[in-house]
Protein backbone atom coordinates (compact mmCIF):
# COMPACT_ATOMS: atom_id res chain seq x y z
CA UNK A 1 0.00 0.00 0.00
CA UNK A 2 1.22 3.62 -0.41
CA UNK A 3 1.25 5.92 2.11
CA UNK A 4 0.28 9.56 1.78
CA UNK A 5 2.71 11.44 4.05
CA UNK A 6 0.66 15.28 4.53
CA UNK A 7 2.37 18.05 6.74
CA UNK A 8 0.05 20.09 7.85
CA UNK A 9 0.80 24.06 6.78
CA UNK A 10 -2.43 25.80 8.06
CA UNK A 11 -4.46 25.49 4.50
CA UNK A 12 -5.90 22.22 5.74
CA UNK A 13 -9.52 21.84 4.76
CA UNK A 14 -8.57 19.51 1.56
CA UNK A 15 -6.29 17.34 3.62
CA UNK A 16 -8.87 16.68 6.42
CA UNK A 17 -11.69 16.35 3.82
CA UNK A 18 -9.42 13.59 2.27
CA UNK A 19 -8.66 11.52 5.68
CA UNK A 20 -11.81 11.80 6.83
CA UNK A 21 -13.05 10.11 3.62
CA UNK A 22 -10.39 7.40 4.11
CA UNK A 23 -11.68 6.59 7.47
CA UNK A 24 -15.28 6.05 6.74
CA UNK A 25 -14.02 4.39 3.97
CA UNK A 26 -12.77 1.72 6.08
CA UNK A 27 -8.69 2.70 5.99
CA UNK A 28 -6.37 3.77 8.72
CA UNK A 29 -5.04 7.32 9.28
CA UNK A 30 -2.31 8.57 11.68
CA UNK A 31 -2.24 11.50 13.55
CA UNK A 32 -1.00 13.82 15.52
CA UNK A 33 -2.35 14.38 19.48
CA UNK A 34 -0.81 16.12 22.17
CA UNK A 35 0.61 12.81 24.01
CA UNK A 36 2.00 11.08 21.10
CA UNK A 37 0.72 9.86 17.56
CA UNK A 38 -1.85 7.95 17.30
CA UNK A 39 -3.24 5.20 14.48
CA UNK A 40 -7.01 6.13 13.31
CA UNK A 41 -9.80 3.53 12.04
CA UNK A 42 -13.62 3.88 12.05
CA UNK A 43 -14.25 2.90 16.03
CA UNK A 44 -17.38 1.32 14.57
CA UNK A 45 -16.27 -1.27 12.00
CA UNK A 46 -15.02 -4.18 13.19
CA UNK A 47 -12.91 -4.72 10.07
CA UNK A 48 -11.19 -0.92 10.54
CA UNK A 49 -9.94 -2.59 13.88
CA UNK A 50 -8.64 -5.48 12.66
CA UNK A 51 -6.69 -3.49 10.43
CA UNK A 52 -5.11 -1.60 13.43
CA UNK A 53 -4.13 -4.89 15.15
CA UNK A 54 -2.53 -5.93 11.97
CA UNK A 55 -0.90 -2.85 11.17
CA UNK A 56 0.72 -2.82 14.87
CA UNK A 57 1.39 -6.19 14.98
CA UNK A 58 -0.49 -5.69 18.61
CA UNK A 59 -2.39 -8.65 20.36
CA UNK A 60 -5.98 -9.14 20.10
CA UNK A 61 -6.79 -8.83 23.10
CA UNK A 62 -5.35 -4.83 23.85
CA UNK A 63 -7.99 -2.90 23.94
CA UNK A 64 -7.90 0.05 21.44
CA UNK A 65 -9.08 3.85 23.06
CA UNK A 66 -11.68 5.64 21.66
CA UNK A 67 -11.55 9.25 20.45
CA UNK A 68 -14.28 11.70 20.41
CA UNK A 69 -14.45 15.56 19.34
CA UNK A 70 -16.59 16.30 22.57
CA UNK A 71 -16.88 14.52 25.45
CA UNK A 72 -21.18 14.23 25.17
CA UNK A 73 -20.28 12.39 21.66
CA UNK A 74 -19.34 9.44 23.91
CA UNK A 75 -23.26 9.01 24.76
CA UNK A 76 -23.64 7.45 20.89
CA UNK A 77 -21.02 4.10 22.02
CA UNK A 78 -20.73 4.64 25.60
CA UNK A 79 -22.76 4.38 29.32
CA UNK A 80 -21.49 7.54 30.78
CA UNK A 81 -22.20 8.97 34.43
CA UNK A 82 -22.06 11.85 36.43
CA UNK A 83 -18.49 11.12 37.41
CA UNK A 84 -17.02 11.27 33.92
CA UNK A 85 -19.01 14.67 33.02
CA UNK A 86 -17.22 15.38 36.79
CA UNK A 87 -13.58 14.71 35.09
CA UNK A 88 -14.62 16.17 31.69
CA UNK A 89 -15.59 19.30 32.75
CA UNK A 90 -11.84 19.47 34.51
CA UNK A 91 -9.22 17.34 31.96
CA UNK A 92 -11.22 17.15 28.47
CA UNK A 93 -10.46 17.85 26.23
CA UNK A 94 -6.98 16.85 27.38
CA UNK A 95 -4.81 13.59 27.70
CA UNK A 96 -7.07 11.81 29.99
CA UNK A 97 -8.81 8.35 28.84
CA UNK A 98 -12.22 7.01 31.09
CA UNK A 99 -13.09 3.17 30.76
CA UNK A 100 -16.97 2.87 30.92
CA UNK A 101 -19.58 0.23 30.05
CA UNK A 102 -19.53 -0.14 26.23
CA UNK A 103 -22.99 0.04 24.20
CA UNK A 104 -23.54 -2.69 21.66
CA UNK A 105 -22.60 -0.64 18.66
CA UNK A 106 -18.60 -0.88 19.31
CA UNK A 107 -17.40 -3.72 18.14
CA UNK A 108 -15.38 -6.87 20.57
CA UNK A 109 -12.65 -6.09 17.99
CA UNK A 110 -11.82 -2.53 19.31
CA UNK A 111 -12.43 -3.77 23.09
CA UNK A 112 -10.45 -6.89 23.06
CA UNK A 113 -13.55 -9.08 24.10
CA UNK A 114 -13.86 -6.62 27.04
CA UNK A 115 -17.94 -5.36 27.70
CA UNK A 116 -16.06 -1.77 28.42
CA UNK A 117 -15.09 0.61 26.14
CA UNK A 118 -12.09 3.26 27.20
CA UNK A 119 -12.94 7.05 25.68
CA UNK A 120 -10.90 9.90 25.14
CA UNK A 121 -11.39 13.82 24.04
CA UNK A 122 -8.02 14.54 22.97
CA UNK A 123 -6.80 18.56 23.00
CA UNK A 124 -4.90 18.44 19.66
CA UNK A 125 -6.54 21.02 17.36
CA UNK A 126 -5.50 18.46 14.02
CA UNK A 127 -6.89 15.11 16.19
CA UNK A 128 -10.33 17.03 16.50
CA UNK A 129 -10.72 18.18 13.34
CA UNK A 130 -9.93 14.92 11.46
CA UNK A 131 -12.69 12.92 14.34
CA UNK A 132 -14.82 16.11 13.08
CA UNK A 133 -14.11 15.33 9.72
CA UNK A 134 -14.57 11.48 9.79
CA UNK A 135 -18.09 12.16 11.29
CA UNK A 136 -17.48 8.88 13.56
CA UNK A 137 -15.92 8.32 17.00
CA UNK A 138 -11.85 7.46 16.32
CA UNK A 139 -10.77 3.95 17.73
CA UNK A 140 -6.51 4.97 18.00
CA UNK A 141 -4.37 3.16 19.37
CA UNK A 142 -0.23 4.50 19.35
CA UNK A 143 0.98 4.76 16.08
CA UNK A 144 4.01 2.31 16.45
CA UNK A 145 4.61 -1.11 16.33
CA UNK A 146 3.66 -3.18 19.07
CA UNK A 147 6.35 -2.94 21.79
CA UNK A 148 8.17 -0.27 20.16
CA UNK A 149 8.42 3.20 21.90
CA UNK A 150 5.65 5.72 20.99
CA UNK A 151 6.05 8.10 18.45
CA UNK A 152 6.03 11.29 18.90
CA UNK A 153 6.79 12.94 15.38
CA UNK A 154 5.69 11.78 12.51
CA UNK A 155 9.05 10.94 11.32
CA UNK A 156 8.52 8.06 13.81
CA UNK A 157 5.13 6.80 12.43
CA UNK A 158 6.84 6.77 9.11
CA UNK A 159 9.52 4.74 10.36
CA UNK A 160 7.43 2.05 11.83
CA UNK A 161 3.99 2.50 9.61
CA UNK A 162 5.03 3.24 5.93
CA UNK A 163 3.65 1.10 3.59
CA UNK A 164 0.80 -0.16 6.55
CA UNK A 165 -1.32 2.74 6.46
CA UNK A 166 -2.96 4.92 3.70
CA UNK A 167 -2.36 8.35 5.53
CA UNK A 168 0.06 10.14 8.00
CA UNK A 169 -0.58 13.74 9.08
CA UNK A 170 2.65 15.26 10.14
CA UNK A 171 1.51 18.02 12.77
CA UNK A 172 4.68 18.21 14.22
CA UNK A 173 6.50 16.88 17.69
CA UNK A 174 3.51 16.05 20.31
CA UNK A 175 3.67 18.87 23.32
CA UNK A 176 3.50 15.48 26.19
CA UNK A 177 5.48 13.13 24.75
CA UNK A 178 3.87 9.97 26.67
CA UNK A 179 0.80 8.53 26.23
CA UNK A 180 -2.49 9.73 28.52
CA UNK A 181 -3.49 8.79 32.20
CA UNK A 182 -6.33 5.68 31.92
CA UNK A 183 -8.59 5.31 34.62
CA UNK A 184 -11.63 3.55 35.68
CA UNK A 185 -14.49 5.20 37.46
CA UNK A 186 -16.16 3.20 40.51
CA UNK A 187 -18.42 3.70 43.37
CA UNK A 188 -16.57 5.83 45.56
CA UNK A 189 -13.79 7.25 43.18
CA UNK A 190 -11.74 6.18 40.11
CA UNK A 191 -8.55 3.06 39.52
CA UNK A 192 -5.15 4.82 37.63
CA UNK A 193 -5.14 2.16 35.31
CA UNK A 194 -2.02 3.94 33.69
CA UNK A 195 -0.81 7.16 34.49
CA UNK A 196 0.08 10.02 32.36
CA UNK A 197 0.70 14.16 32.67
CA UNK A 198 -2.75 14.09 34.60
CA UNK A 199 -1.84 12.88 37.96
CA UNK A 200 -3.38 11.37 40.61
CA UNK A 201 -3.16 13.94 42.94
CA UNK A 202 -4.80 16.13 39.92
CA UNK A 203 -7.61 13.62 39.89
CA UNK A 204 -7.79 13.36 43.82
CA UNK A 205 -8.99 17.34 43.19
CA UNK A 206 -12.04 16.37 41.39
CA UNK A 207 -13.11 12.83 42.58
CA UNK A 208 -13.34 11.26 46.47
CA UNK A 209 -10.32 8.04 46.42
CA UNK A 210 -8.25 7.72 43.39
CA UNK A 211 -6.88 4.18 43.96
CA UNK A 212 -3.35 3.25 41.82
CA UNK A 213 -3.57 -0.14 40.28
CA UNK A 214 0.00 -2.32 41.78
CA UNK A 215 0.81 -2.73 37.94
CA UNK A 216 1.50 0.96 37.33
CA UNK A 217 4.53 0.26 39.67
CA UNK A 218 5.54 -3.56 39.49
CA UNK A 219 4.22 -4.40 36.08
CA UNK A 220 4.71 -8.33 37.43
CA UNK A 221 1.56 -7.78 39.55
CA UNK A 222 -0.53 -7.84 36.21
CA UNK A 223 -0.94 -11.57 35.89
CA UNK A 224 -2.65 -13.14 32.82
CA UNK A 225 -6.39 -11.02 33.05
CA UNK A 226 -4.80 -7.72 34.66
CA UNK A 227 -7.68 -4.47 35.03
CA UNK A 228 -6.04 -3.42 31.74
CA UNK A 229 -4.36 -5.71 29.24
CA UNK A 230 -1.89 -3.43 27.83
CA UNK A 231 -0.54 -3.47 31.52
CA UNK A 232 0.52 -7.41 31.09
CA UNK A 233 2.67 -6.37 27.44
CA UNK A 234 6.39 -5.52 27.26
CA UNK A 235 6.60 -1.91 25.60
CA UNK A 236 8.45 1.03 24.98
CA UNK A 237 11.40 -0.99 25.02
CA UNK A 238 14.34 0.04 22.47
CA UNK A 239 16.71 -2.64 20.65
CA UNK A 240 19.98 -2.31 23.11
CA UNK A 241 19.41 -3.25 26.53
CA UNK A 242 18.07 -0.66 28.80
CA UNK A 243 19.54 -0.57 32.44
CA UNK A 244 17.92 1.72 35.21
CA UNK A 245 20.44 3.03 38.03
CA UNK A 246 19.08 3.45 41.32
CA UNK A 247 21.48 5.42 43.12
CA UNK A 248 23.06 9.10 43.71
CA UNK A 249 24.45 11.13 40.61
CA UNK A 250 28.01 11.19 41.63
CA UNK A 251 27.99 7.41 42.13
CA UNK A 252 26.16 7.07 39.01
CA UNK A 253 28.29 8.82 37.19
CA UNK A 254 31.28 6.88 38.92
CA UNK A 255 29.76 3.34 37.64
CA UNK A 256 29.24 4.57 34.09
CA UNK A 257 32.37 5.81 33.57
CA UNK A 258 34.04 2.60 34.90
CA UNK A 259 32.29 0.20 32.82
CA UNK A 260 33.83 -1.51 29.82
CA UNK A 261 31.06 -1.47 27.75
CA UNK A 262 29.84 0.32 24.54
CA UNK A 263 27.47 2.59 26.45
CA UNK A 264 24.61 5.22 25.81
CA UNK A 265 23.52 7.38 28.88
CA UNK A 266 20.70 9.06 29.47
CA UNK A 267 21.73 12.08 31.42
CA UNK A 268 20.45 14.71 33.65
CA UNK A 269 20.74 17.99 31.51
CA UNK A 270 22.97 19.46 35.07
CA UNK A 271 25.50 16.17 34.99
CA UNK A 272 26.42 16.02 31.30
CA UNK A 273 29.78 16.50 31.73
CA UNK A 274 30.25 13.60 34.22
CA UNK A 275 30.68 10.95 31.48
CA UNK A 276 33.75 10.48 29.67
CA UNK A 277 33.37 7.84 27.08
CA UNK A 278 29.93 7.51 27.21
CA UNK A 279 27.48 8.45 24.56
CA UNK A 280 26.02 10.94 26.01
CA UNK A 281 21.81 12.52 25.69
CA UNK A 282 20.05 14.89 27.33
CA UNK A 283 17.73 13.47 29.28
CA UNK A 284 15.86 16.42 30.80
CA UNK A 285 16.39 18.66 33.78
CA UNK A 286 16.72 16.64 36.99
CA UNK A 287 13.61 18.79 38.64
CA UNK A 288 11.53 18.71 35.37
CA UNK A 289 9.66 15.64 34.90
CA UNK A 290 7.61 17.03 32.04
CA UNK A 291 10.46 17.87 30.44
CA UNK A 292 12.11 14.14 31.27
CA UNK A 293 8.09 12.97 29.84
CA UNK A 294 8.63 14.80 26.35
CA UNK A 295 12.09 13.95 25.22
CA UNK A 296 12.06 10.19 26.99
CA UNK A 297 10.34 8.51 23.66
CA UNK A 298 12.04 10.06 20.90
CA UNK A 299 15.43 9.22 23.35
CA UNK A 300 14.72 6.14 23.35
CA UNK A 301 14.77 5.26 19.58
CA UNK A 302 17.67 7.80 18.80
CA UNK A 303 19.66 5.55 21.10
CA UNK A 304 19.25 2.78 18.91
CA UNK A 305 21.56 4.72 16.35
CA UNK A 306 24.42 4.75 18.93
CA UNK A 307 24.61 0.98 18.62
CA UNK A 308 25.31 1.03 22.31
CA UNK A 309 25.82 -2.50 24.14
CA UNK A 310 23.52 -1.05 26.60
CA UNK A 311 21.70 1.82 27.41
CA UNK A 312 21.61 3.18 31.27
CA UNK A 313 18.97 5.79 32.78
CA UNK A 314 18.02 7.07 36.40
CA UNK A 315 16.10 5.28 37.93
CA UNK A 316 13.07 7.91 38.50
CA UNK A 317 11.26 8.47 41.82
CA UNK A 318 7.33 7.03 42.42
CA UNK A 319 5.76 10.01 43.26
CA UNK A 320 2.97 12.16 41.87
CA UNK A 321 4.13 13.83 38.81
CA UNK A 322 6.97 11.23 38.16
CA UNK A 323 4.76 8.54 38.16
CA UNK A 324 4.62 8.55 34.07
CA UNK A 325 8.11 8.77 33.44
CA UNK A 326 8.42 5.94 36.29
CA UNK A 327 5.61 3.72 34.73
CA UNK A 328 7.52 4.00 31.05
CA UNK A 329 10.97 3.15 31.84
CA UNK A 330 10.74 0.77 34.19
CA UNK A 331 8.79 -1.08 31.36
CA UNK A 332 11.73 -0.18 28.79
CA UNK A 333 13.79 -1.60 30.76
CA UNK A 334 12.07 -5.02 31.41
CA UNK A 335 12.77 -4.26 35.35
CA UNK A 336 16.17 -3.92 34.78
CA UNK A 337 17.69 -2.03 37.69
CA UNK A 338 20.72 -1.43 39.16
CA UNK A 339 20.86 -0.56 43.22
CA UNK A 340 24.25 1.83 43.81
CA UNK A 341 25.41 1.90 47.49
CA UNK A 342 24.41 5.29 48.82
O1 LIG B 1 -2.54 9.21 24.65
C1 LIG B 1 -3.08 8.16 24.31
O2 LIG B 1 -3.88 7.55 25.02
C2 LIG B 1 -2.76 7.62 22.90
C3 LIG B 1 -3.26 8.64 21.87
C4 LIG B 1 -3.10 8.16 20.46
O3 LIG B 1 -4.57 8.99 22.16
N1 LIG B 1 -3.33 6.33 22.70
C5 LIG B 1 -2.83 5.22 23.32
O4 LIG B 1 -3.49 4.04 22.97
O5 LIG B 1 -1.91 5.24 24.09
P1 LIG B 1 -2.87 2.60 23.24
O6 LIG B 1 -3.77 1.68 22.52
O7 LIG B 1 -1.45 2.57 22.85
O8 LIG B 1 -3.07 2.37 24.77
C6 LIG B 1 -4.37 2.10 25.28
C7 LIG B 1 -4.28 1.68 26.72
C8 LIG B 1 -3.80 0.26 26.86
O9 LIG B 1 -2.97 0.17 28.01
C9 LIG B 1 -5.10 -0.52 27.05
O10 LIG B 1 -4.92 -1.72 27.77
C10 LIG B 1 -5.96 0.48 27.81
O11 LIG B 1 -5.62 1.73 27.27
N2 LIG B 1 -7.39 0.23 27.58
C11 LIG B 1 -8.10 0.44 26.45
N3 LIG B 1 -9.39 0.05 26.59
C12 LIG B 1 -9.51 -0.41 27.86
C13 LIG B 1 -10.57 -0.96 28.62
N4 LIG B 1 -11.78 -1.13 28.10
N5 LIG B 1 -10.34 -1.32 29.91
C14 LIG B 1 -9.11 -1.16 30.45
N6 LIG B 1 -8.05 -0.64 29.78
C15 LIG B 1 -8.23 -0.28 28.50
MG1 LIG C 1 0.58 2.14 22.88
Amino acid sequence: METLFITLCGEDDATFEKAGKILRDGGLVAFPTETVYGLGGNALDPEAAVKIFAAKGRPGDNPLIVHVSKPEDAEAFAVTNDMYYILAEHFMPGPLTVVLPKKDNIPMSVTGGLDTVAVRCPAHPAARRLIEAAGVPVAAPSANLSGAPSPTTAAHVYDDMKGRVEMIIDGGECEIGVESTVIKPDSDGCTVLRPGEITPRELAGVVDSVYIAEAVVDPSAAGDAPQSPGMKYKHYAPTSRLMLIDGDDEAFAEYVNSTKERCAVLSYTENIGDFVRAFVMDAGSKNDPAEQMHKLFRLLRDSDEARADVIYAHLPPKSDEYLALYNRIIRAAGCTVIHLDK
